[in-house]
């Protein structure tokens, strides 16, 4: 039995093409994820799905309904979780599920949702003022309410921690009943390595349908192969260090933080954080969701007012004279915050100006970070209108364009593709042997092995210092099982993510 049966599908943008003579079937009662490049069709495909959008060619059937004449049969059936989840933002997290339960005529039975998502304690935060990571799990929460026959979930993990994904898959897993369908787009591929079914889409096509185990036994082997279909990925000499001029040499601290403290209310987002980042180092922040990550980066870059305490970028003091301390920095927010309605090309202009740079170099700079980062057939789209994955791409350049000598990433390759994630961080290690220093975050474990430094980030609080390596050995000696790790690749030595959950689990004790 299918749930979804698609024939010779087509959809057109304007000029683009975004589902090209598509066919694909979909099982029922099994889960199905979907991987592709950015901008390869994945969200279009499951918004054609449940009749959001109309194709220009071809036949779709969702639970045996045509999406665009029998809508109204088929909506009250589906569950649908776009990416960026219609939250309302000045309503408390129960507040959301009271209304998604009423919209969806289901009692208010939220204990569960709220123990899985582990957003218990925050049921009367505004759901505004939740983490990234909280709103994903909220989203979700909501999607699943009413037990839909059909979800459709557009890159739910995104931003989401190591140890709130198993959650939010086990979630999935224990509330759906065997006749449930679910169609799982996501760029973890360890994720979709764990499904039923894989599909991989590019350039509106279907280029791999099957079992994941069929394409590769380890998820580590999936990845290489997803790769190997998506065209391969060549490392190059990445091009924006090349051609970076690093502006003055400094002293010890690139970026300090020295008794950074914030309150929200008689909250503590970050409590007492302090370190030192020297010049070229990468140095990783890693926690699970609302540990204070971006509360940390916020008042770091003067966006926020820390209730104590301060931090200096290059030795200028962030509270005293927030912007010459900012003139160094090149801030990536975790949030896309760009200019919606102006393009790509316009982004870069506006930031190139806001930035300083002289008016007779913008052109050529604005030119030379377009190629590089592969926007060139995008340069006149709004910004608005791109995939997700691309605008991360265009957030990333923007932060770049005046060549700080010190950056701030906040998740920068929170749903981007699998090949653009191996690119960024060619970018970001160059940058970094430049004399560039880095202060990164991801809940990419894998990512976390490229950084010089980590800090484990919890409640506000540092719990772990070191790198990768020390953390590591921490994690060993706290769980010394002998355990075969044949992904790490080091021998007895735990994974990341293995160290992330032991580290985090070991300061919950406490
Ligand atoms: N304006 C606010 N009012 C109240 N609480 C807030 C506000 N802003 C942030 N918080 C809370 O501070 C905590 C830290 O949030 P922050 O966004 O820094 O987390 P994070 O580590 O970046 O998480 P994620 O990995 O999900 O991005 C969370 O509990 C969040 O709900
Ligand atoms: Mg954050």
């Amino acid at each position: 039995m299918n749930t979804v049966e698609i024939k010779n599908l087509t959809k057109y943008f304007g000029k683009i093409t975004a589902l090209d003579n598509l066919s694909l079937n979909i099982e029922k009662g099994k889960i199905t994820g979907l991987i592709g490049a950015d901008g390869a069709g994945k969200t279009t495909l499951l918004r054609t799905i449940i009749g959001l959008l109309i194709p220009d060619k071809g036949e779709i059937s969702t639970l045996g309904f045509n999406p665009v004449t029998q809508k109204e049969e088929l909506t009250p059936l589906i569950g649908y979780m776009p990416q960026k989840f219609g939250l309302y933002e000045d309503l408390t997290v129960i507040e959301n599920l009271t209304l998604y339960a009423d919209l969806k005529n289901v009692p208010h039975e939220f204990e569960k949702m709220l123990e899985f998502t582990k957003l218990a304690p925050f049921q009367d935060r505004l759901a505004g003022a939740l983490s990234g990571g909280m709103k994903q799990k909220l989203g979700l929460a909501c999607t699943l309410l009413g037990n839909p026959e059909f979800l459709l979930l557009d890159e739910p993990s995104v931003g989401v921690d190591p140890i709130s994904r198993k959650d939010l898959m086990q979630m999935v897993r224990e509330m759906i009943n065997p006749e449930t369908t679910v169609l799982w787009s996501t760029a973890y591929l360890d994720e979709a390595h764990s499904f039923d079914t894989a599909v991989v889409i590019d350039r509106g096509r279907v280029i791999y349908e099957g079992k994941p185990h069929d394409l590769a036994p380890t998820p580590q082997e999936f990845e290489n192969k997803v790769i190997d279909l998506m065209g391969g990925y060549k490392q190059e000499n990445s091009k924006i260090a090349e051609n970076y001029t690093l502006l003055k040499d400094i002293q010890d601290c690139t970026v300090e933080a020295d008794n950074l403290e914030k309150k929200y209310g008689n909250f503590y987002a970050v409590k007492n954080n302090s370190f030192c980042i020297q010049k070229g180092e990468i140095f990783g922040l890693l926690g699970p969701n609302g540990a204070g990550k971006s509360t940390s980066f916020k008042m770091m870059c003067g966006l926020a007012k820390p209730t104590n305490g301060t931090a200096r970028i290059m030795g200028i003091d962030i509270t005293k004279d927030p912007e010459k301390a900012r003139s160094n920095l090149g801030y990536m927010a975790q949030k896309f915050s760009l200019y919606g309605s102006l393009t790509v090309r316009e982004n870069l202009e506006f930031f190139a100006s806001a930035y300083g740079i002289k008016f007779k170099n913008r052109a050529s700079r604005v030119k030379e970070i377009i190629e590089v980062f592969g926007l060139k057939d995008y340069a006149d789209q709004k910004s608005e209108e791109l995939p997700l994955g691309l605008k991360q791409r265009l957030s990333m350049a923007c932060a770049l364009i005046h060549n700080p000598p010190v950056l701030f990433l906040d998740e920068p390759t929170s749903g981007v593709d699998v090949i653009t994630r191996r690119d960024f961080w060619n970018h970001i290690t160059s940058l970094a042997r430049k004399g560039v220093t880095i202060l990164v975050t991801t809940h990419f474990m894998d990512e976390a092995e490229y950084c010089d430094r980590i800090s484990l980030f919890y409640h506000g609080e540092t719990i772990a210092l070191g790198t990768p390596e020390e953390l590591k050995r921490k994690a060993l000696e706290l769980n010394p099982a002998p355990k075969p790790a044949p992904t790490s690749g080091e021998g007895e030595l735990p994974t990341m993510e293995e160290t992330f959950i032991t580290l985090i689990k070991e300061s919950e004790k406490e």
